[in-house]
């Protein structure tokens, strides 16, 4: 097939990983018969000392004509003073708007033989396969936000729209697993919390009556995913929310740099991400861990591009390099570790 992919390498580490997810991308058309053309564009702080712009017009423009988006990562210390008037981030959040990628998919996927790089106890983390669904476009991440000299405030609304079409996402994808959905909010305290759970109570009775549903507070639940998380199956949650728990449930794979996601909308179009940030203390060290962003690659290759068996391949290659002993930094138990193009280097073996 034909695919038109727009990479955005972004800052830190993201130029790293990213060219580890796009020569994966690059093997798998070669292997499997496909013409995948890539359109590198800049997003972030890069793209701030480049035209000013956190997201500027051409990427838009790239973005939006592909099949796909492959970001690495935006942001560091240099864009991040607290009175900052433009910042990388915007641009990751004004891409995810513009796309309207409102569904986050971040699976949490455990490799036994990673075990020892978790802290967790090798008895917890046994069965532990679980897909977070984090809601992308809305909440406090894109209310308005005000700040003079002595308050600040930022403000979180949802919509009943925006709350049904996320939980429908993860109750489909609860229903092709295990038939488990947990969704996970703030009633005790917050209105925007309240509302998510009576709209979610409603739905899932009405429309998915067959899942099982739980339903956990914010707090709860990031206690639960460390005393039980082989319990989860798939869990949906707020922006916000998920944005804290799948840094916590990275912990569960050994890692941040483990874990991939895909965010989707309502087309084919999908962006695809690591869930780590662009660890300026190791940025252009060369050291940093390409899986999260590989395992994007697969997901794009499954979600947007429909090729289901090319993205199995993408992930058996990371599962046998991982079974062969090669381990970067963050996950290696001695001080000889890979670097990530050594790494990357070893997946594009597998996938020969
Ligand atoms: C993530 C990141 C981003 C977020 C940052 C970089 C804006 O932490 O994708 O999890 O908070 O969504
Ligand atoms: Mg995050």
């Amino acid at each position: 097939m034909d695919a038109l992919i727009t990479v955005l390498p972004g800052d830190g580490i993201g130029p790293d990983v990213a060219r580890a997810g796009r020569s994966v991308l690059a093997r798998i058309a070669e292997r499997h018969g496909h013409h995948f053309t890539f359109s590198e564009q800049h997003i972030g702080g890069i793209a701030i000392d480049e035209t000013g712009d956190p997201l500027p017009a051409d990427s838009i423009a790239s973005c939006k004509e592909s099949d796909a988006v492959l970001l690495g990562a935006v942001g560091g210390p240099k864009w991040s003073a607290p009175d900052a008037k433009v910042r990388p981030e915007q641009g990751l959040l004004a891409l995810r708007r513009t796309l309207e990628v409102f569904a986050n998919l971040r699976p949490v996927k455990i490799f036994p033989e990673l075990a020892s790089a978790s802290p967790l106890k090798p008895g917890i983390l046994e069965g532990v396969d679980m897909i977070v669904v984090r809601e992308l476009t809305g909440g406090i991440y894109f209310g308005e936000k005000t700040r003079s000299e002595d308050s600040a405030s930022d403000l979180c609304t949802y919509s009943r729209h925006e709350v049904e079409r996320i939980v429908r996402v993860a109750a489909k994808l609860a229903a092709g697993r295990r038939g488990k959905l947990c969704s996970v909010d703030k009633a005790n305290v917050l209105e925007t919390s309240r509302l998510w759970r009576s709209v979610t109570d409603a739905l899932m009775a009405q429309e998915y009556s067959d899942i099982e549903l739980e339903t956990l507070l914010v707090d709860a639940a990031a206690m639960h995913l460390l005393s039980r998380p082989a319990d989860f199956d798939v869990i949906v949650t707020e922006n916000m929310f998920g944005d804290i728990l799948t840094d916590e449930a990275s912990m569960l794979a050994g890692s941040l740099g483990m874990l991939p996601s895909a965010s989707l909308g309502s087309t084919h179009r999908g962006l695809y991400e690591p869930i780590h940030g662009s660890a300026p203390d190791i940025a252009g060290k060369g050291i940093a861990n390409p899986c999260g962003t590989i395992a994007s690659a697969a997901l794009l290759l499954r979600y947007s591009l429909a090729l289901d068996e090319e993205a199995k391949a993408v992930e058996a290659a990371i599962e046998a390099v991982i079974r062969g002993g090669l381990r970067t930094a963050d996950i290696a138990d001695s001080a000889k570790a890979a670097t990530t193009e050594e790494f990357t280097q070893a997946v594009l073996e597998q996938l020969s």
